[in-house]
């Protein structure tokens, strides 16, 4: 299987096995940089890895340990609009699964929808709605149909971990479509009617399929920009990864906590 021999390749690249795993969202790829015993590999060199071009997408899965705790981080990810094909975004959960994951923080960036929004606030993802019109355990042989998304235990540790440092962090639900366009002012009205905070182009089909898969999963997004007609700005990329550059402290601190807290 295909699986297999990519992770006897990256096994064969570390001697830790972590159970934490973290994907790291547009503009907050430099977490893993504060890794001790780093191994960086890019995933251009990984058998059967899918390919990322998106600009601010690192493209690199990094092991390491922080406070001595070993983790795994995907820096960028591989985004559905990019191919047009499911199995591309899949292929690190399913990786996550193999070598051993158990519980996965995804992370990614967002608009902002709702009025109390800031650009730079980090969202704690208490659900989402899935607007991708795809589903990534349509194939899958064991289907976990009534499962919650996000795991309440993390989603505590996370409330607890933002209380104890003073880091604001908002809770909302996330949209998540495929773009690549951004959207129009009237979608945006329509996501806010359904009950949406925040949307983005990722995070939703791996969260089902990670869920079914048997992996917690916690979510933070980070509202880079708010989304359009919310704001009289022009959006662009460089927005996004500008304001993922200058939270990326605050989110640093965060989510070393909650990985400590797990870990306990
Ligand atoms: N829309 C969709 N995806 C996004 C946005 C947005 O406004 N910001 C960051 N990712």
């Amino acid at each position: 299987m295909k699986l297999l021999e990519t992770v006897k390749f990256v096994e064969q690249k570390t001697s830790l096995k972590p159970k934490i795993g973290i994907i790291l969202g547009s503009g907050l790829g430099t977490f893993a940089e504060n890794f001790s015993q780093k191994n960086i590999l890019n995933t251009s060199e990984i058998p059967n890895y899918p390919k990322s071009n998106v600009e601010g997408h690192g493209g690199k899965i990094i092991f390491g340990k922080i406070k001595n705790i070993p983790i795994l981080a995907f820096q960028g990810r591989v985004h559905y609009y990019e191919s047009g094909i499911l199995e591309n975004v899949l292929f690190p959960i399913y990786f996550a699964k193999e070598i051993g994951i158990k519980t996965l923080i995804i992370t990614n960036a967002s608009g902002g929808i709702n009025n109390f929004f800031s650009p730079g606030d980090l969202m704690l993802i208490n659900d989402h709605i899935n607007l991708t019109f795809l589903n990534p355990i349509q194939n899958l042989e064991k289907k976990n149909f009534q499962k919650k998304s996000y795991d309440e235990n993390l989603k505590k540790i996370a409330e607890t971990s933002a209380i104890k440092l003073k880091i604001k962090l908002q809770k909302g639900t996330y949209i998540g479509v495929t773009g690549p366009s951004y959207e129009t002012a009237s979608e945006i009205q329509m996501f806010k009617k359904i009950g949406a905070d925040a949307v983005g182009m990722s995070t939703v089909n791996e969260v089902i399929l990670a869920v079914n898969l048997g992996i917690k999963v916690l979510g933070i997004s980070c509202i880079t920009n708010l989304a359009t007609g919310i704001s009289s700005k022009k959006l662009s990329h460089k927005e996004v990864t500008e304001t993922g550059n200058k939270v990326k402290h605050q989110f640093e601190k965060l989510i070393t906590k909650i990985i400590e807290t797990i870990n306990v």
